[in-house]
């Protein structure tokens, strides 16, 4: 298909057309040049396929479908081939019911515990957010589907979603909120980018062309089309103009009137709209060239999958006296409504209108298991009767274990508003106190999507965060409450004491319309860590039934340049009595470093499944990128010659292997010295420092002249060449005009000459 012939036979009236939608899910179709309509739906961890009546707010029914676990949940599996698998079942559904594009993964940062929409993001770690969302666009577009990377970007709070500016520094933005898209722009492909509702640096995402098209096509080779989120442009012509391709849903024909009078003012280029048209028609067609609507769509097969991966992505937080897994033999009491109702997903957009859904009494029931239920709080009212309490204490009381499940009802969570504090509600906080204290061996099995409190945690024995699992979390929470499944999931996130250590804390939802990201590049762990505050569950956490050991790590070189790879192998041995799967993670740190970095970030993770006294190897090739910061001066990455350290363990805070390489730089960062410039920096540049030598000891004589006249003797030789150093370090190069005068200063003119000449 020659796709510049065909757009060079529209009109411009067509053409601004296609730029925008047919209705909230087709693009529009050109009857007469034989362009077909085509369908995108919800999104991104099932599909939402809505009819004509459509709103997306998901009151309206969608068809029904397979809920997976949200990317909250996913995240924590550290399991990308896992994600990867559940993108070609989900690429299989839009396949069969011919969606050509699902819009998602979400890949936003997750900020705050406060961001209304965490539960659909995968982390607060830009590398672990990139891996999983890279994992899953892969799986989806394997079938010929297109998926639509969102929110881009700096889209962290659902606060004034529509009209807040986030106003970050290129280093943070770069560092934090930028990797994941770039990783999956560059790894994975994805047919379409969908840009935020929110301003970036006061501008509009959707109007933005350093977001849109220098950092997303020029730097990152982004090829498809970029689509507007559902109402986000505010004025379409430079939208057109800055590389947004196509507005959705409609404007109702407005915005296309607007597009074809700014090329007919001149203030926009018509080459501008054809380039959109191109870049849609060229999926478009892609789509229709692949279509394959005989694919079949096995729900049941999915919906056992579901369960599987919602079983994988479970965080066993706290395993008190090893009380899990639980007995089969035992009675057990399910506490709380979550047990029979699960939170399964968020509200929103995403909500899949799922084809079943089983809560965990059901499936231990069909298990065969001895478990009795009792509701004890009601989602609905949000209260614990007298009645409903008695009844939950006396289940618990008469069995051998309780599990309550807990965690927070949809009102607390959603689409489109944040939550105002990180408690759950008061009245499961109370029914987890008492049944804890009427049964020594509690668990508390949590379902949402982004940090709680939890003020109860000293009183029960064992903890499992469940995330929004999927319409399968029931069967899920009884395999790993049971032991048929052996828990692997680790935090894609820190769990922090209280809401108030969160390092966006005092910043988080701006004011009025304008958000800074002040806490920098120092999101998560890398703030918690820096500071070494205690959190109540760090990033990376998670238990198993078994015990791993970690050892021998070995690099393969102890000193490389910034245009080398190094490979980092180390054993992980399972130590227990029973098959698990391990998370090996490996953090960089910087040493010494001129920039404010975090201690320690995330640079690698695998996943691997070791038998009782077994052990394997995993290896990690870290290139450039794992060492290096953006550089605002150069507009680059660049890593600062010295000594990083590597860490590899299964938790932010369990590191039991380091090891420490020196990486040097290949890359000279322009040199700008000025006769303000002081000793300090112009010493810590190696080729300056040679040139400085003779200047040095000039100063140095003037200096120690200087001391030599007031001292004493003693007092003289206690005065090492060190400390003149020292200081002087921070004295600006002019000082030695204090000294020297007239002579000293055409030798500092002479210096600053040589050293800018380097
Ligand atoms: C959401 C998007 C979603 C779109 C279509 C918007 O409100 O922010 O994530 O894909 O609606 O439903």
């Amino acid at each position: 298909m020659d796709i510049k012939a065909l757009v060079s036979r529209m009109t411009l009236e067509e053409k601004a057309g296609l730029c925008s939608g047919d209705d909230f899910w087709h693009t529009k179709a050109v009857e007469r040049l034989g362009i077909p309509r085509t369908m995108v739906s919800d999104g991104p961890h099932g599909l939402r396929k809505q009819n004509e009546s459509a709103d997306h707010l998901g009151i309206n029914d969608s068809i029904r479908a397979v809920c997976y676990p949200a990317a909250s949940a996913t995240a924590a599996s550290f399991d990308p081939d896992m994600i990867r698998e559940m993108g070609e079942a989900l690429g299989d559904s839009c396949q069969h019911e011919q969606v050509s594009v699902l819009l998602g993964p979400a890949v936003n940062i997750k900020r705050s515990p406060l961001c209304g929409r965490n539960f659909e993001y995968f982390s607060e770690d830009p590398y672990l957010a990139g891996r999983m969302c890279t994992a899953m666009i892969q799986g989806v577009q394997s079938r010929n589907v297109g998926t639509s990377i969102k929110h881009f970007a700096l889209n962290s709070q659902e606060h004034r979603r529509m009209s807040s500016s986030s106003d970050a520094d290129e280093r943070t933005i770069r560092e934090i909120y930028f990797p994941a898209f770039e990783m999956a722009v560059k790894e994975a492909k994805p047919w379409t980018v969908m840009c935020s509702y929110n301003k970036i640096n006061g501008v509009y995402a959707s109007e933005n062309p350093w977001l849109l098209t220098e950092v997303l096509r020029d730097e990152w080779g982004f090829d498809g089309y970029v689509m507007s989120d559902w109402g986000a442009v505010s004025d379409r012509a430079a939208g057109v103009a800055a590389g947004l391709d196509l507005e959705m849903p409609s404007s109702g024909g407005v915005n296309d009137r607007k597009i074809v009078e700014a090329v007919r003012a001149g203030r926009l280029d018509e080459k501008a709209v054809d380039l959109a048209c191109e870049r849609i028609l060229n999926i478009v067609f892609r789509w229709i060239e692949n279509a394959k609507p005989d694919t079949p769509w096995d729900m049941e097969a999915q919906h056992e999958q579901a369960a599987q991966i919602a079983a994988d992505c479970m965080v066993l937080l706290k395993n008190g006296d090893s009380l899990l897994p639980l007995d089969k033999d035992d009675t057990v009491a399910f506490i709380g409504e979550f047990a029979e109702k699960p939170r399964f997903q968020g509200g929103g957009s995403s909500h899949i209108h799922c084809f079943r859904t089983t809560g965990a009494v059901e499936a231990a029931k069909a298990a065969g298991l001895k478990v009795v239920y009792a509701p004890g709080y009601s989602v609905a009212k949000d209260e614990l009767t007298a009645e409903r309490l008695a009844e939950a204490v006396a289940a618990a009381k008469a069995a051998k274990t309780a599990v309550v499940f807990a965690g927070l009802p949809d009102s607390y969570e959603s689409e489109g508003y944040d939550r105002t504090h990180m408690r759950m509600p008061e009245c499961q906080n109370r029914l987890i106190e008492a049944v804890a204290e009427a049964n020594p061996n509690t668990v508390v099995v949590l379902h949402n999507g982004s940090p709680v409190e939890m003020p109860w945690i000293g009183r029960v024995k064992a903890v499992l965060e469940a995330y929004l699992g999927g319409q399968a979390v029931g069967e899920a929470a009884v395999r790993v409450l049971f032991g048929d499944v052996n828990p692997s999931g680790h935090l894609p996130e820190t769990f922090p004491v209280k809401l108030e250590d969160n390092p966006s804390f005092l910043y988080y939802g701006g004011e009025g319309d304008r958000t800074e990201y002040r806490e920098g590049v120092f999101v998560g762990y890398r703030y918690y860590d820096r500071k070494k505050m205690d959190v109540l569950f760090p990033f990376g956490h998670g238990l198993s039934y078994t015990s791993f050991a970690f050892s021998n790590l070995r690099t393969d070189a102890d000193s490389i340049r910034d245009t080398d790879t190094l490979t980092v192998t180390a054993t992980v041995t399972n130590t227990g009595k029973r098959a698990g799967k391990a998370v090996a993670q490996l953090y960089v740190g910087d040493t010494e470093s001129t920039k404010l970095r975090p201690p320690r970030e995330l640079k690698g993770f695998r996943k691997i499944l070791l038998q009782p006294g077994e052990s394997g190897e995993v290896s990690f090739t870290l290139d450039k990128r794992a060492f290096a910061y953006w550089n605002e001066e150069i507009h680059d990455w660049h890593v600062e010659t010295g000594d990083f350290t590597i860490e590899i363990g299964d938790s932010s805070r369990n590191l039991p292997l380091c090891a420490a390489v020196r990486v040097e730089s290949t890359k000279e960062l322009p040199r700008h010295y000025t006769k303000d410039s002081i000793y300090l920096d112009v010493m810590a540049d190696p080729k300056a420092k040679a040139v400085m030598q003779a200047f040095m000891e000039k100063t140095m004589e003037i200096f120690g002249h200087e001391e030599e006249s007031e001292g004493t003797e003693a007092a003289r030789e206690a005065i090492t060449e060190d400390m003149t150093l020292a200081m002087m370090k921070y004295m600006p190069l002019r000082g030695i005009l204090s000294f020297g005068g007239a002579e000293s200063a055409a030798e500092l003119e002479d210096l600053l000459q040589q050293l800018n000449s380097l």
